[in-house]
């Protein structure tokens, strides 16, 4: 898939796009198998919360190797559709993907997310430039209740902004500080509630702050998200770099694929 040039535009004026029936009922159904799957195994790029310890978010979906390589992941990764949006707006035909993920957030007890920029995090990684954007695809309905994502549109054009370690939510992260999202949010339009049903997709820039809800909802809200870098981009040497599930080394620019999630 070739996004136009006013996608082009678009995604730069506003840091997203959305993707209406992206993935069709069948392949949604053969990545919610296989995240079903993964949810199952006890692998340390398995996280669980609540007291019920349900799965909250795996990693290395993707991946060609190891206990959470799947190979329709895979294949959705490097289908037309995702891979090629993801250069075009990256601006070179030579990306590899960051970290793979499947945020299960389950009924009633999945968790939310504060508001944050994924260059937050990423440019503690090593990486320099904020070449970066995320696909996400919806394995369920995204609702407000269920804990959808919300972004806020152009808040990427402002750069990174310096965020603050969050620890009081079940995966902590980098999230940006209240006064923050107070001059953001007075200064730029509402933000938009990334709702929809299953196989909506939206890819956005890695310095759009986004957030979600809890999941008040007695239905899990399934998401998968493949984070893209440019490989001229690739991280420098950190101390203490994080783990290979969230921070790839693998920087070998990816071929396009078929595009059938098998
Ligand atoms: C994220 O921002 O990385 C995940 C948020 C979510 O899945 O709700
Ligand atoms: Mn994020």
């Amino acid at each position: 898939m070739e996004l136009t040039e006013r996608q082009v535009e678009q995604f730069q004026r506003d840091g997203f796009l959305i993707f209406p029936a992206l993935f069709s009922a069948e392949e949604v159904e053969r990545l919610r198998e296989e995240a079903e799957r993964v949810a199952g195994l006890d692998a340390e790029c398995v996280f669980r919360e609540g007291s019920s310890g349900v799965p909250k978010t795996m990693f290395r979906l993707h991946a060609e190797d190891g206990p959470t390589a799947s190979p329709a992941y895979r294949a959705a990764a490097h289908a037309p559709r995702i891979l090629r949006p993801a250069q075009q707006t990256l601006g070179t035909d030579e990306v590899y993907i960051h970290h793979c993920k499947v945020n299960m957030k389950a009924a009633i007890e999945g968790s939310a997310w504060p508001w944050h920029q994924d260059f937050g995090t990423w440019h503690l990684d090593g990486i320099e430039e904020p070449s970066m954007a995320t696909f996400l695809v919806m394995l369920d309905e995204a609702t407000e209740m269920n804990g959808c994502l919300y972004f806020l549109p152009g808040s990427h054009r402002d750069g990174r902004v310096d965020p603050y370690f969050d620890s009081s939510t079940a995966y902590s992260l980098w999230a940006s500080k209240p006064e923050t999202m107070k001059a953001a949010m007075n200064a730029l339009p509402e933000p938009v509630a990334v709702k929809g049903p299953p196989g909506t997709a939206a890819l956005f820039h890695c310095n759009l702050l986004h957030a979600s809800g809890h999941n008040l909802s007695a239905t899990d809200r399934w998401h998968a998200y493949f984070c893209f870098n440019a490989c001229a981009n690739r991280p420098r040497d950190v101390e203490n770099p994080r783990p290979d599930y969230v921070r790839s080394t693998d920087w070998r620019p990816m071929v396009e694929g078929a595009d059938a999630i098998a």
